[in-house]
């Protein structure tokens, strides 16, 4: 595992041996931050690259005694409109891929709801849930391939909040395959936090994995910082660690 420090100590790189070590690597940090905090709250992400981490940590639950009853947990994102138990809905990703396999009560995990009548009413009461919980201690981050965090697309302002956003056809593209792999399946529209939103939260962690990603991983992290790559933000948050694996790095100046 090499270690390198970007933009005046701000920005940890982690470039990690292969993808599997760099989910491993996520899960151990979100571990630690569980087992130190007494009340942890964690920002939880999705896609294909945390399903290995997300396994790592069933897997810390069941061999280690890693505890989840104290989280409570807020995830980035959600399609609209797509009800919660509709199974390609994020709801339903994050049942199977952890809740069902760790000891959350259901009530103390969070998502947008993207069957909200009136959504706007809900990214508000999304916000001052958030709040009333104390802020998000550690949120986990993957990056697509428009550069998007949550769902933030290109242009997204750094100072916005939890909204309706259009999503790019890129993003449909790249999530079509829990629609039947036919991206005019996928919903045009979602709900998530903000730009500002995931700014605010006290450590982030971006894991981004595959040769798919090293271009806009470049962009990220040594490109303008520019609303028309949101995750370029992380450069100007104070604690921000990324998780590479060797493909994922491949065209960054420092790998
Ligand atoms: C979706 C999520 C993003 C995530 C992205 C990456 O678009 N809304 O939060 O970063 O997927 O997905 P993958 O890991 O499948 O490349």
């Amino acid at each position: 595992m090499r270690h390198v420090t970007i933009e005046q100590g701000r920005m940890e790189i982690i470039l990690a041996p292969d993808a599997a070590s760099a989910c491993c690597e996520a899960a151990a940090r979100i571990a630690a931050h569980v087992r130190a905090t007494p009340e942890p709250v964690l920002g939880l992400a999705t896609g294909r690259t945390m399903e290995a981490i997300y396994r790592a940590l069933v897997g810390l639950h069941r061999d280690e005694g890693l505890s989840f009853a104290r989280c409570r947990t807020f995830n980035l994102d959600e399609y609209h409109p797509i009800a919660p138990d509709d199974p390609r809905s994020y709801h339903a990703y994050m049942r199977a891929a952890l809740f069902r396999h760790v000891d959350i009560a259901p009530e103390r995990t969070r998502l947008p709801d993207g069957a909200a009548a009136d959504p706007a009413g809900e990214c508000r009461a999304y916000e001052e849930a958030i709040r009333a919980a104390g802020g998000i201690g550690l949120q986990l981050l993957g990056i697509g391939l428009t550069g998007h965090i949550g769902f933030n697309e290109p242009p997204s302002d750094f100072a916005s909040r939890t909204r309706l956003v259009e999503l790019d056809e890129t993003t449909r593209r790249q999530n079509a395959d829990l629609f039947d792999n036919r991206w005019q399946n996928v919903p045009r529209q979602a709900l998530t936090m903000g730009v500002g939103t995931i700014m605010e939260a006290r450590r982030l962690l971006l894991v981004a994995t595959g040769a798919a990603k090293a271009r806009i991983v470049r962009d990220a992290l040594e490109g303008p910082v520019t609303p028309m790559v949101s995750a370029s933000a992380l450069r100007l948050h104070p604690a921000c660690t990324v998780v590479l694996d060797p493909e994922a790095a491949e065209l960054l100046d420092l790998a």
